[in-house]
């Protein structure tokens, strides 16, 4: 693929002090776009507002997909991403649900690749820090009709992050939403659609209205088994096995989750990818069983879990301290990707 690059005439300046999630933008981006059955005119160009038709079809029928992958500066200077072909092929596996055109995998990395070639300056190195970055499409087509849109764009845009959650890999308290759902057997829940999250806010709103950071979803036919943890997979330690719930249609299939589970299967645990009821999990909570609970996912890394409430029963987990487990899960992971220690996986990818 060839692509054009349309130099920026003034550099924006480097955030200094606490990044947070999100918050500052680099000064360049991908964009690419779609049109009679082809993608075209593939560029970088310098980051800014974009024009598109108010009737333009993402607007009322929410075809928009997106990815979430992290570049990272090694110590010895070399510029990694993480596993970039699982993100690509989530990505087409979201756009064939949504009815959207695919990108092919190395289209998809090569647009990754030469951008973050050209931002390399911003990604941070400071003490969990990176550069976010944020494949996505979205429908053009301006048209009031129901149907699969005809044009799309692809852009890639990319932001210096630190900590997701302010409270950085420390416990979180999690309340278990038993009124909304985010996900069922034969919708979307498999894919990174922006719907899903848009469906997902209600229940995190009541959340933290609460007093809590997140919530468990539990699974959308039975009401009874749990699934994710706000935008994140969810595992748990009950009697030295690790139980998460499998990938078959509702769960999102993490990048985080799958390292993670190989790299407990690789040091010898035991891993039941199952469906676990609640019921089965507050159990456990009380009779001790249940050693540790965390999410997984790209921004946040690791994120324990410290209590959970479910119909006024409530649940501590580890005394509400990050448990050993967790700490060397995050530890392991992250030395891999920040190109700390040895990539035994193959998964870190040199740009
Ligand atoms: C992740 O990377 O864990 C997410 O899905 C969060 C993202 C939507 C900000």
């Amino acid at each position: 693929m060839e692509i054009r690059f349309e130099k920026r005439e003034v550099l924006k300046e480097k955030p200094t002090g606490a990044l947070g999630f999100g918050k500052y933008e680099t000064d360049y981006m991908f964009v690419m776009d779609y049109d009679d059955g082809k993608w075209h005119d593939a560029r970088i160009v310098p980051y800014g507002p974009i024009e598109f038709d108010p009737a333009s079809m993402v607007l009322h029928y929410a075809q928009e997909t997106f990815e979430g992958m992290k570049a990272y500066k090694a110590k010895d200077g070399r510029v990694l991403l993480f596993r970039p072909e699982m993100n690509a092929r989530r990505f087409i596996n979201s756009n064939k649900r949504l009815s959207m055109p695919i990108i092919e995998e190395k289209d998809f990395i090569q647009a990754v690749e030469e951008l973050v070639r050209v931002e390399k300056d911003w990604i941070p190195t400071g003490e969990g820090e990176s550069l976010y970055i944020r494949p996505y499409m979205f429908a053009t087509e301006k048209a009031i009709g129901v149907h699969p849109a005809n044009s799309y764009k692809f852009i890639v845009i990319c932001s210096p992050v630190g900590a997701y959650y302010p409270e950085g890999v420390n416990p979180v308290k999690i309340y278990v939403e038993d009124e909304y759902v985010r996900a069922t057997v034969g919708g979307t829940g498999f894919t990174k659609c922006g719907g899903n999250y848009a469906g997902s806010l209600a229940a995190q709103v009541k959340a933290e209205e609460l007093g809590y950071t997140q919530v468990l979803w539990l699974d959308g036919v039975h009401r009874k088994y749990v699934e994710e943890v706000g935008s994140m997979n969810v595992m748990f330690e009950v009697n030295n096995t690790i139980i998460t719930a499998p990938t078959d249609g509702t769960v999102l299939p993490g990048v985080t989750r799958d390292s993670i589970l190989h790299i407990l299967r690789d040091w010898g645990y035991k891993v039941e990818e199952k469906h676990f009821a609640i019921d089965d999990l507050m159990k456990a909570g009380h009779d001790g069983s249940l050693q540790e609970a965390w999410g997984t996912g790209t921004a946040a890394v690791i994120s324990p879990i410290g209590e959970l409430y479910f119909k006024g029963d409530i649940v501590t987990i580890n005394d509400f301290k990050t448990g050993e487990l967790t700490q060397k899960i995050y530890d392991t992971l992250t030395g891999i990707q920040w190109g700390d220690l040895e990539d035994k996986y193959g998964w870190t990818y040199e740009v």
